[in-house]
């Protein structure tokens, strides 16, 4: 008996798009970037140091109070996945029961950056290729103006020397 090769088709159309779907609803992680890494940096400066500290050691001002704490990112084995794609999805749903709540409030591409910077702690292979970008990036420099300071007095001008009158 011969196979109706039409069948056959359609049956592999079926599959491929089936196969597909999840990846289709599944968001892509973008590749490494010096851009990329720096947006990470300063999420994690102004959202993330409070507990994980600067330098991810979970000793930030209020980390260091927190049962569980948080783990060492460079140091502890992650619980819940340390590929950049587990880390967006901790990031995306929170740890529960635990201090990290979910972030999935921040823009997404905010939250692959975070995923990045938060890599550059561990000695993966992304994350030593995110460690190298975000050692070549410029130093954090505060930002934002000084707020004004008190006021200096200013000398008094000095009186304008009366003009000599020309002798005749
Ligand atoms: C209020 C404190 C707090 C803040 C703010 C916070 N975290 Fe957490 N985070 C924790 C704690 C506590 C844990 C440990 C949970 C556990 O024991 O599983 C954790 C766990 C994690 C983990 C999972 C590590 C693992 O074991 O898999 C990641 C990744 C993470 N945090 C990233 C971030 C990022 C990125 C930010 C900033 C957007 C952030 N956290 C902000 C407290 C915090």
């Amino acid at each position: 008996m011969r196979f109706p090769i039409h069948l056959l088709a359609a049956v592999g159309l079926v599959a491929s798009a089936a196969s597909a779907a999840p990846d289709a609803a599944k968001p892509k992680a973008p590749k490494a970037t010096a851009e990329l890494l720096a947006k990470g940096r300063a999420a994690f400066e102004t959202t993330c140091t409070t507990c994980h500290g600067t330098s991810g050691d979970g000793k930030g001002p209020a980390g260091m109070y927190l049962t569980p704490p948080p783990r060492h990112f460079g140091v502890d084995p992650f619980k819940q996945g340390d590929s950049i794609d587990a880390i967006f999805s901790t990031l995306q749903s929170g740890v529960p029961g635990t201090a990290m709540v979910s972030f999935a409030h921040l823009p997404e591409d905010e939250r692959w950056a975070l995923a990045w910077y938060v890599s550059h702690f561990l000695s993966t292979k992304d994350g030593k290729k995110a460690k190298k970008l975000v050692d070549a990036l410029p130093p954090l420099t505060v930002q934002g103006t000084l707020p004004p300071g008190p006021p200096t007095s200013t000398p008094p001008a000095t009186p304008a020397t009366p003009a000599t009158p020309a002798t005749p």
